[in-house]
């Protein structure tokens, strides 16, 4: 099955196609992972996971979702972060860490919001208004995005991905609904997409060319006027020097839920990986493993990542393979559960 066979891109060598996508836990105090990070990754790195991608990580303070996200905007959260990747190594996985910014997203209580235009994200209050970023702001922030690749790759990780999904900052920039600027960071596509070259230009600076980054997209807004896939492929045309996988996700930038069903984004997996011609991963309500099959043998996706289930189920990739009559190592200490 294709699930269970290898991929490399650059010097990563992934033992399999499954991915656990990176999801916050809500529970990092002082921006810090805990005992519970510990565990919780863990599991699906011995669960047979082929790469854990560890939850958005704000690069600025001011960049995270809630007051208990991770961060990596200082040199004294690199080791607790380091400890894990040894943690989730050990265990047989490759790690990756999402870096971002929730610009009109962020939660955190005592911070000024940051976004491309001072707009709302909801009329229902639910955000502060942002502040529409000066230069001197995004220069800031595009530094504190190299910055966070730098200390990811002191820490050990093996893939860094950039968080440009979600309606946070950087989806915020490319999305015509949520980016009304009139100077060189707005207007035309090439004026949204600005601030995403910027920082993935800065992030190689410090993440090295042989390792490969990873970028998550909203291939769609779900909105009149908003993004669609189409436009997305043309946009990620543009950032190729810098990227080499496309993590393929939609919607977050306004309240407007998505239409949801199994399988949901993989055409859009599939529309920008054959627009872009970059390996992608899709994601999004896939639960089985004949899915996953489906979306890999229909060359839909390179990768495919289970969020959800792997929270239900962190053993999926080897209890999977056990139904499905493939012979995988099982940790050894386990030995005697099929005995
Ligand atoms: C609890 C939770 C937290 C999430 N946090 C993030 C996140 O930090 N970054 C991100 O890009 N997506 C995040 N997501 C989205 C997931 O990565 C994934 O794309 C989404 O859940 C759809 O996949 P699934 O149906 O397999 O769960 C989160 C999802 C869940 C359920």
């Amino acid at each position: 099955m294709k699930a269970y066979e290898s991929f490399r891109i650059k010097d990563l060598e992934l033992k399999n196609r499954l991915v656990m996508p990176p999801m916050c836990m809500y529970c990092a105090p002082r921006s810090r992972p805990t005992d519970f990070h510990r565990a919780h990754y863990g599991a699906r790195a011995l669960g047979g996971v082929g790469l854990v991608i560890m939850e958005a990580t704000a690069v600025l303070p001011e960049g995270r979702i809630s007051d208990n996200c991770l961060g990596l905007w200082s040199d004294d959260q690199v080791t607790p972060l380091a400890d894990l990747v040894g943690h989730i190594h050990a265990l047989g996985a490759r790690a990756g860490i999402q870096i971002g910014h929730a610009g009109r997203k962020c939660g955190a209580a005592e911070e000024t919001l940051y976004a491309p235009s001072a707009l709302d994200y909801s009329d229902d209050g639910r955000y502060r208004t942002p502040k529409a970023m000066t230069q001197g702001d995004i220069d800031r922030t595009v530094a504190a995005f190299a910055a966070a690749a730098g200390r990811a790759l002191a820490a050990g990780f093996d893939v860094v991905e950039v968080h440009g999904a979600h309606g946070y900052l950087v989806n915020q920039f490319l999305s015509p609904l949520s980016n009304h600027r009139t100077d060189g960071y707005g207007g035309t596509m090439e004026g949204r997409s600005r601030f995403l070259r910027e920082v993935l230009a800065a992030v190689r600076t410090e993440w090295p060319k042989e390792k490969p980054l990873f970028l998550r997209v909203s291939a769609e807004d779900y909105a009149d006027g908003g993004m669609t896939s189409e436009q997305m492929v043309a946009i990620l045309r543009g950032v190729t020097d810098w990227v080499d996988v496309v993590h393929v996700s939609s919607g977050g930038v306004t309240p407007v839920l998505p239409p949801v069903f199994p399988g949901y984004q993989a055409a859009f997996s599939e529309t920008i990986r054959r627009g872009v011609k970059l390996p992608t991963v899709a994601v999004g309500l896939i639960t089985t493993m004949e899915m996953v099959e489906e979306i890999l043998g229909n060359g839909r996706a390179d990768l495919v990542a289970l969020g959800r289930e792997l929270l239900r189920n962190p053993f999926f990739p080897l209890t999977e393979a056990r139904r499905l009559g493939i012979e995988l190592p099982w940790p050894e200490q386990y030995r005697r559960a099929f005995l």
